[in-house]
């Protein structure tokens, strides 16, 4: 098979910023996809319904001219976040999901939760109200290894939530590990998980073995390669409760090569060549739709898109950019460390 057509993708969670780094990205992503979740994390964060329509005014003044883009708002959930805002924001249409940080979990979290029953109040309306969380599901304990702060969330924040509030809708953001998909695909309703495309790619060695990569750093960290299976499992799987989130987080380069680098890959500019290589690889090319374009909006509960993404598979490798420029710097873009035959048009 040469080329595929599915339904337009749309990005479940992305990081777009502000001022000119969004303009400089923003255009990666309205190229491809047709709607995607804006992560709140900006300083100072969106935490009100006015936050979010100032800053959804910033990012539609950027899309480009002819590109059919719907930022899809949310919430940074603090310890002191008015539920009745929240509601009305949603109800408004305003925005579509809520933003859990445990404090410190990663960047520009620091106004993020410290303790959960703090902001339970908050969780009870928005599960009355149908509102979604999307969760950073990883806890901060000084005391838990990097590696194990999935799993130890899970047993400790997310279980115990799911069972004390079982209709609140959550997505479980960027798993990285066996533990997060084998939870996921073990509960039946009310709960899904995103998987980032670097995370289908990647394994902690590409991150350590030869020198350290910066540009492979993000939060979660990649884990063990037999991890890295489980997603991609998963993935292609086509299961409802799995959909695309990129999680694509430009940082500068001199941020990102710095003795304290910032976590965050950038991967909106060739994420669909990339998933499309991986689909293929696992001989399940006819579940990418599924993962991109279908499991998503079916779980917030939104239409899926009428228009359609033609992929097709170039005899020559596809060239990208290794880095973008924007208004505030260069910015590398992920490199999958195998060539790219998919063009996504
Ligand atoms: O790698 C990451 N980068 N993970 C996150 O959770 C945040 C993001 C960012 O904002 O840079
Ligand atoms: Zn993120």
């Amino acid at each position: 098979m040469t080329s595929i057509t599915i339904t337009r993708p749309d990005d479940w969670h992305l990081h777009l910023r502000d001022g000119e780094m969004l303009k400089g990205v923003l255009p990666d992503t309205s190229a491809h996809f047709r709607r995607a979740i804006i992560m709140p994390n900006l300083v100072p964060p969106v935490v009100t319904t006015a936050d979010a329509i100032r800053y959804r005014d910033r990012i539609v003044a950027c899309i480009p001219d002819g590109d059919d883009f719907t930022p899809l708002m949310t919430l940074y959930l603090t310890e002191t976040t008015d539920p009745d805002d929240v509601v009305t924001g949603f109800k408004d249409g305003i925005i579509t999901a809520v933003k859990l940080y445990p404090a410190g979990a990663t960047t520009n979290s620091e106004s993020g939760v410290t303790d959960i029953a703090k902001v339970l109040p908050v969780l009870e309306k928005m599960a009355e109200a149908g509102i979604p969380l999307c969760m950073h599901g990883e806890v901060t304990n000084a005391d838990v290894d990097i590696f194990d702060r999935e799993a130890v969330f899970i047993e400790t924040v997310l279980d115990p939530l799911r069972k004390r509030l079982p209709e609140l809708k959550i997505i479980m953001e960027h798993v990285t590990t066996k533990d997060g998909v084998d939870y996921v695909l073990g509960e039946e309703h009310g709960l899904a998980a995103t998987l980032t495309t670097h995370h289908l790619i990647i394994n902690r060695n590409t991150i350590l073995v030869g020198g350290i990569k910066p540009h492979y750093y993000c939060l979660p960290i990649a884990k063990r390669e037999v991890h890295r299976q489980a997603l991609v499992k998963a993935a292609v799987s086509g299961d409802r409760r799995i959909f695309l989130g990129t999680d694509s987080a430009p940082h500068i380069d001199p941020l990102k090569e710095n003795a304290c680098g910032c976590a965050g890959i950038y991967s909106s500019i060739n994420t669909m060549s990339c998933l499309a290589h991986v689909f293929e690889d696992a001989g399940a090319l006819d579940k990418l739709e599924s993962f991109a374009s279908l499991n998503g909006p079916a779980f917030y509960g939104l239409s899926k898109n009428t228009a359609t993404m033609t992929l097709t598979k170039r005899e020559n490798p596809v060239e990208f950019p290794k880095t973008i420029e924007t208004g505030e710097g260069a910015v590398t873009v992920f490199d999958p460390q195998f060539p790219l035959h998919w063009e996504a048009e």
